[in-house]
């Protein structure tokens, strides 16, 4: 088992460099198997979800090649087998193969996908999509086989704009027969990034980044190269830290743009910051003000940065307010930002933060990726040591934390007990 050391309350400078997202990549990884050709793709993150899966790759007999931060994929000799759960339990995002592998094959079959506990996580309006498609969908205990005769482009509403859905309709949709349209789709930057990489394979996809995504299908996806956008979560993460600790703080290789809406809620708690074309500089200020916030689908608050920005209102005067509309469980934070110190309330899905409040380091657990980041973010700020365990949730989304926080001054490591 991993645990995670760090002696807090350091003051931290220098530039962090953000890595490629994770939530790009863990669709375009998938997304490569539908060329009959070679897929190479840069800037991806060395984290444990990309290696689960270019393990799911190679069971499907693809040949793989890493090279630092790109990766060669090349499905010549691939075969449709089902994909097993020891793989598919990993992470969440190995549902993606089901949209590849139907678009490709016309069949899939593997088991549900894992991945954070962070509410119920279904996948029916996923499967509605492929259904819609004219896929037949089966469940049998766990494991799902999805399979048509003939993939016909159709006209998809999603009753709620879902990141996954939206990008595993696009993989089953690009070589289908006829026009696919996805109405209330998901607006995210991942979903553009994978629309521009499958285009650029050959697929004519138009209007992601809208609630409206055209798909006219194809017969064939050939050679292509294709850089991951850089990680606006990880971005977002790490310029939280900076307004905890920055003295100051440069985040680098980012697209301000896509954290608009943390911006501005720093900029609203008093946070000093400086925003240039791809970086942000912050400095830890005096005192932050409280605010109150609602995550919501993107453009708005990301609920992935909600438990990070949490520990920050810990620290501010009054009362602020977190209500998660996104996931029903994703609260698991507070009681261990609570033993460090913090005094917070949950009712229902808002958290009730009164600040400030000194904290002081402890034991805590990393319950989920970005509850994990909290964490991380909290110790920090916190006085003396705290002990992270469940650190194996963390490396699936931060590449380098360690190394990278190091580099700016914090007193951080893994160790192995
Ligand atoms: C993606 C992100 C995750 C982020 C989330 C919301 C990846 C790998 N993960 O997750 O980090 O927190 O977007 O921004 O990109 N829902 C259904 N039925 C479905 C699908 C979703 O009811 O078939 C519900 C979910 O339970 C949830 C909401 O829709 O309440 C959002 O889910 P979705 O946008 O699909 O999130 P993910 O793609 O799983």
């Amino acid at each position: 088992m991993k645990i995670m050391e760090i002696c807090g309350a350091k003051e931290l400078t220098g530039t962090i460099r953000i890595s490629g997202a994770k939530n790009a990549t863990v669709a375009l990884i998938p997304a490569a198997i539908l060329t009959d050709e070679e897929a190479t793709i840069c800037n991806i993150p060395e984290i444990t979800d990309t290696e689960a899966l270019c393990d799911i790759l190679e069971a499907l007999n693809v040949d793989v090649k890493r090279a630092s931060e790109s990766i060669i994929i090349n499905p010549e000799n691939m075969q449709n087998i089902e994909i097993e759960e020891k793989f598919s339990k990993k992470l969440r995002a190995s549902y993606y193969f089901m949209g590849a592998l139907l678009g490709k094959y016309k069949k899939a079959s593997m088991y549900f996908p894992g991945g954070c506990s962070i509410g119920a996580r279904p996948i029916d309006l996923h499967l509605k999509g492929f259904e819609a498609l004219g896929a037949k969908v089966t469940n049998e205990g766990n494991k799902y086989i999805v399979e048509a005769e003939d993939l016909k482009g159709a006209n998809i509403y999603l009753d709620f704009a879902s990141v996954g859905a939206t990008i595993n309709i696009m993989l089953a949709a690009v070589r289908a027969r006829g026009t696919t349209v996805i109405d209330n789709a998901a607006k995210e930057p991942e979903i553009v990034n994978v629309a521009t990489f499958l285009n650029n394979m050959g697929a004519k996809i138009t209007g992601a980044g809208t609630s409206t995504i055209k798909i006219v299908g194809v017969d064939h996806l050939g050679k292509c190269f294709h850089e991951v956008i850089p990680d606006r979560i990880e971005a977002g993460t790490y310029i939280i830290i900076g307004a905890l600790c920055g003295k100051p703080l440069k985040v680098d290789n980012i697209i301000p743009e896509h954290v608009d809406a943390l911006l501005s809620k720093l900029d609203e708690i008093g946070v000093d910051m400086e925003i240039g074309a791809d970086y942000v500089v912050v400095s830890k200020p005096e005192k932050y003000k409280a605010t109150s916030l609602k995550t919501a689908v993107y453009p708005g608050f990301a609920t992935d940065l909600q438990q990070p920005f949490t520990v920050l209102l810990t620290q501010s005067n009054g009362k602020s307010k977190v209500t998660e509309t996104i996931w029903e469980n994703r609260f698991m934070h507070i009681p261990y930002l609570n033993s460090l110190g913090a005094d917070i309330s949950v009712k229902n899905q808002t958290a009730t933060i009164m600040g400030p409040h000194k904290l002081v380091g402890t034991e805590v657990v990393a319950t989920d990726l970005r509850a994990g980041a909290a964490m991380v973010a909290a110790a920090l700020l916190a006085e003396g040591k705290t002990t992270i365990t469940n650190v194996e949730h963390i490396l699936r989304g931060y590449e380098h934390i360690v190394e990278k926080l190091t580099e700016v001054g914090a007193k951080i490591e893994i160790k192995e007990i």
